[in-house]
């Protein structure tokens, strides 16, 4: 079946973050939705079908994540990341928010220390510091328009007595996959000086460009032990309001541990809805997801070539992954209110402000290109105009 990404579709009446949330975060209805990492794509056939058919049957009980569920993940990590995991080590979680902060919570005592990779996806920091523990934040260094980490620089931070990182694989907001040498370093050094790694690999499924993600666990026997992964079929079927995710243990001790304090709160199960939407996403959505891949590669590229010609102040970080596109505005001369109002006020776009995403974020936005293309020429033609105006005022 062939997928119309091209497909313009009114989320206005569905209560969506997106949509809803534009009058209160940016002032105004008017401005083009371009934020919270979620998609304006119609979920594959299957899908819908899949819920379709369980809502004709009347009853919505408890649900269990059975045999079925559990095979669909099995088979969609061996078949897109080469990774054999057993049934036994999966943990379902209703979101990977709630899980880092579980993690955190489950992993660490009140004050320790956790680190991540900053500028990083706020709820990072919001995991750590509304459990009362301390973010050591490791700033990751641009060269050559692509962020790394500083090894040396980490190795003095975790020595100081980390107890866990987060790790973001593909990151969030760059787009950067780690390389299997960088994945392999991280976890000597996690070996060394005893830190708990914990990766976020949530957005593993949209790698781009003929990438092949490397499930960080994978990477060593060491890493299998010492990695707790992430993952969800959310953000690559765009199912993120069904609230499915799992969590990988190769180490059965840790999930042990994790599941002391996350099946008290009865956060190791789900729902009916997400359920089936999980089976049916891993069962028959890779068809959709091969469309959708080159999709999100050609807006990308629009976006960075039509940046490059007419928008030279702005610098974009080109993504190895995901759909979201982190865009350097310091040359505009703003400061980071001035830049949210020239974005929403002149522009009329809506963007993830960049000084949110920690220290290494200010000066930055965030742009979220899984929106049909009309929208994407919409917003950079509006773009466009108001760096021009903002030029000719400044001359
Ligand atoms: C790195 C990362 N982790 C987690 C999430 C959200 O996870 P969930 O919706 O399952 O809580 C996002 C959403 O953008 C993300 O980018």
């Amino acid at each position: 079946m062939e997928y119309n990404f091209d497909e313009v579709i009114s989320r206005e009446e569905t209560d969506t973050v997106k949509y809803g949330l534009r009058e209160k975060l940016f002032g105004s209805k008017d401005v083009i939705p371009m934020w919270v990492a979620d998609m304006d794509f119609r979920v594959p056939k299957e899908v819908q079908d899949a819920l379709k058919a369980r809502v004709e049957h009347p009853i919505f009980g408890y649900t269990i994540q059975s045999e079925r569920c559990w095979e669909s993940v099995v088979n969609w990590l061996e078949r897109r990341h080469n990774w054999k995991v057993d049934q036994k080590e999966l943990v379902f979680s209703p979101g990977i928010v709630p899980a880092l902060s579980l993690l955190v919570h489950a992993f660490t005592k009140p004050e320790d220390k956790v680190l991540v990779f900053s500028p990083v996806y706020t709820p990072f920091f919001e995991a750590i510091k509304g459990n009362g523990r301390k973010v050591v934040p490791h700033h990751l260094q641009e060269v050559e328009g692509k962020y790394t980490i500083d090894f040396s620089v980490l190795e003095e931070q975790l020595s100081q007595g980390v107890k866990v990182m987060i790790v973001c694989n593909p990151h969030n907001p760059s787009g950067r996959m780690w390389t299997k040498p960088e994945l392999q370093r991280l976890v000597e050094l996690g070996k060394k000086y005893d830190t708990l790694i914990v990766s976020d690999e949530i957005h593993a499924d949209l790698v781009l460009w003929g990438n092949k993600h490397t499930p960080m666990a994978t990477v060593s026997e060491e890493a299998a032990n010492r990695v707790i992964t992430c993952m969800a079929p959310s953000k690559t079927f765009n199912l993120a309001g069904l609230n499915a995710s799992y969590l990988v243990f190769k180490n059965e001790t840790l999930q042990k541990q994790y599941r002391s304090v996350a099946g008290t709160l009865h956060l190791d199960f789900g729902g009916t809805m997400g359920t089936e939407a999980m089976i049916a996403a891993y069962t028959y959505g890779e068809e959709w997801l091969e469309q959708l891949l080159p999709y999100l590669e050609r807006n990308i590229s629009l976006v960075v070539n039509f940046i490059k010609e007419h928008i030279p102040e702005i610098k974009p970080m080109v993504p190895d992954a995901t759909y979201l596109l982190w865009l350097d505005c310091r040359a505009l001369g703003l400061d980071d209110v001035s830049l949210k109002q020239f974005m929403v006020e002149e522009a009329g776009i809506g963007l993830n402000e960049g000084r949110l995403f920690g220290e290494g974020g200010k000066g930055w936005q965030r742009m979220n290109l899984a929106c049909p293309k009309s929208i994407v020429e919409k917003a950079m033609a509006q773009l466009k105009v108001a760096v021009e105006k903002r030029r000719i005022v400044s001359q």
